[in-house]
């Protein structure tokens, strides 16, 4: 039996990792560490908030005597570590709480992990920290860190002090720097979900800027996989980038979603942009395909239909998501846009 400690399990990823650890590896156990944020929710996790190898705890990484205990009581071998803020938009109107839950949170984990000789710690970190691209080129692991926005500083930062970690102390770690994820459960603050809660609502899609903005999608259920891969099978101390080679412009994306759904172009507003707006991020996942044999098990032509009929069919998911304070959230983040 492998004892887990996920952090952020309840959150968008953290939950589809959780769903498929329980649902492909018996000899698992995980212990689900949420401080459940307006990003957490355990809604993304109903069938299995009683299952035998699972066991859900409401609290902050940021609380090191709880984590101690946790990983005590539960013998826990490796922690993965996704527990963030995690929206750019957000660090923008306020860095402050990024740094306490992303860097100041991972370094209370590394100190465990050292003090209790963990098998592995995974940081689940982003593409991101490599800052932004031209029209050409892609970021490769060796890409020197030049992040941009406050989340991106913050995520950064922490994986710093992770390689800092092995460094100095020898910790068994890795780092794992995904691009854009959608699917199943995606909090509506991010585009994708956003601009299908929008669509079905006759409300205007806010396109930042020209829209000609290029993300690198990946399905959320591959970045799983691709995560498990690495923490079962990586040499300590290896960074990964991820990714589906899925290059699409933003406006490409709104294209899609209006499709499938059946609505206008019209509903297309173009607003005024982020701040610090990074154009492009693309990456090379060769070292993760050829090290560890992982691929994308959809395209995101199938993946992106997938999700859009998934939205379409768990309103109420949705619904309960953005009522109360996503209202405020929204408000105040796009009116005067
Ligand atoms: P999310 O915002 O949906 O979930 C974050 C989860 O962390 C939430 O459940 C929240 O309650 C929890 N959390 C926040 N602060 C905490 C704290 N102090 N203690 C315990 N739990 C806390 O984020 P996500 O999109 O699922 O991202 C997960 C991780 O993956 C993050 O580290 C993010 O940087 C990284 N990542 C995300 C993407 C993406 O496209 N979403 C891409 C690459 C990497
Ligand atoms: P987002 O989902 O916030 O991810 P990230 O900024 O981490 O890449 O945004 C994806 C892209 O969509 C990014 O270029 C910003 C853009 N965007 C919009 O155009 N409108 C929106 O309302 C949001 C939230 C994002």
């Amino acid at each position: 039996m492998r004892n887990i400690l996920v952090t952020g399990g309840a959150g968008f990823i953290g939950s589809n990792f959780v769903r498929m650890i329980l649902e492909e590896q018996k000899d698992c156990f995980v212990v689900n560490l949420d401080k459940l944020t307006y990003a957490g929710n355990l809604e993304n996790l109903k069938k299995y908030k009683e299952h035998s190898n699972h066991h859900f705890v409401k609290g902050d990484i940021c609380d090191g005597k709880l984590v101690k205990k946790l990983i005590d009581e539960f013998n826990v071998d490796a922690i993965v570590n996704f527990a963030a803020e995690s929206h750019v938009d957000r660090s923008i109107e306020e860095p402050k709480v990024f740094i306490d839950t992303n860097v100041a949170g991972t370094l209370i984990l590394l100190e465990i992990a050292r003090d209790k000789e963990l098998e592995r710690f995974v940081q689940v970190s982003t593409d991101e920290v490599y800052g932004s691209l031209g029209p050409e080129g892609v970021f490769t692991e060796t890409t020197p860190l030049s992040p941009n926005s406050p989340y991106s500083a913050s995520k950064a930062a922490a994986d710093h002090f992770v390689a800092a970690f092995g460094h100095t102390w020898g910790i068994r770690y890795n780092i794992t720097r995904c691009s854009n994820n959608y699917g199943q459960y995606q909090f509506p603050e991010k585009m994708i979900p956003l601009m299908i809660n929008n669509a079905l609502n006759n409300k205007d899609l806010p396109v930042y800027g020209d829209g000609l903005y290029v993300r690198d999608w990946l399905y959320v259920y591959d970045h799983c996989t691709a995560v498990w891969k690495i923490l079962t099978e990586a040499t300590p101390g290896e960074i990964y980038n991820i990714g589906g080679c899925n290059e699409k412009t933003n406006l490409e994306v709104v294209g899609i979603i209006l499709e499938r759904l059946g609505k206008p172009d019209s509903l297309i507003k173009h607003v005024k942009d982020r701040p610090g707006h990074d154009r492009r991020y693309a990456i090379d996942a060769t070292k993760i395909i050829n090290e560890l044999s992982w691929e994308p098990s959809v395209t995101f032509e199938e993946g992106i239909i997938e999700t859009i009929d998934w939205y379409l069919n768990n309103n109420d998911w949705l619904e309960s998501v953005v009522s109360g304070d996503y209202q405020k959230y929204y408000e105040s983040m796009y009116k005067d846009r």
